[in-house]
């Protein structure tokens, strides 16, 4: 199966939104990754749904939204009728992570996880066969333009036996500080989707960056 490679629109330049929006389209890109921030779970707010809402008018390919926000059962619902492909919701942020799980499938969106760097890929043993998508923070969340967090790679090794084991067909997906420096490996250790923000948008040449780093993790 190919490696994924989804651009981060945080690093997008928002004042051309959707031109920015049209060259992930004409890419080699699979998914538009979308990061929701609340002020609240991460200490800063990115854009909410008005704007998802402009990037979906524009958008060709799956929305993957990244939910940093406290609560999000409040606004499944909303996601979904935005169009979200693939909806994920921070580990931390979910008392009741199986019913939200439920909830995110029941409106025909793909359900995503997402775990910060501190919490252990162990803890998802039991729901593991209600995922979709686990994405793996490999920076804080917050903010695009981090230092990518070495201790992932093990992470990734960690998450695939439990999928291997279990038998699941979830998707593992690595989120902040991926460049062409780290991609490779993530890949041998078991990753299957790629986000890059900054990597992408402060390239003189996005689009093809974005054709490299595919080729580079799909030959
Ligand atoms: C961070 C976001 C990431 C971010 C990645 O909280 O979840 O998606 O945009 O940006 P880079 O690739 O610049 O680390
Ligand atoms: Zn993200």
């Amino acid at each position: 199966m190919s490696t994924k490679i989804a651009p981060s629109l945080l690093a997008a330049d928002f004042g051309n939104l959707q031109r920015d929006v049209e060259m992930v389209n004409q890419s080699d890109a699979d998914w538009h990754h979308i990061d929701v921030m609340d002020g609240v779970f991460v200490p800063n707010i990115s854009y909410g749904m008005p704007v998802v809402k402009a990037i979906a008018k524009h958008a060709t390919k799956p929305l993957d939204v990244h939910l940093m926000i406290v609560d999000p059962d409040r606004y499944i619902k909303t996601f979904a009728e935005l169009g979200a492909g693939v909806l994920s919701v921070h580990y931390e942020a979910c008392t009741h992570l199986h019913r939200t799980l439920q909830a995110i499938k029941a409106e025909g969106m793909k359900a995503g996880v997402a775990l910060n760097p501190h919490t252990s890929v162990a803890l998802l043993e039991d729901t593991i066969q209600d995922i979709d998508v686990v994405c793996l923070m490999s920076v804080n969340p917050g903010f695009g333009g981090q230092s990518f967090i070495e201790n992932t790679y093990e992470k990734v090794k960690q998450l695939k036996a439990i999928i291997q084991r279990k038998g699941t067909s979830t998707l593992i997906e690595i989120d902040g500080g991926v460049t062409d420096s780290n991609a490779q490996k993530l890949v041998e250790c078991g990753a299957d989707v790629l986000v890059a923000g900054s990597f992408v948008f402060k390239a003189s040449d996005p689009t093809k960056t974005i054709a490299e780093l595919s080729k580079l993790v799909n030959n």
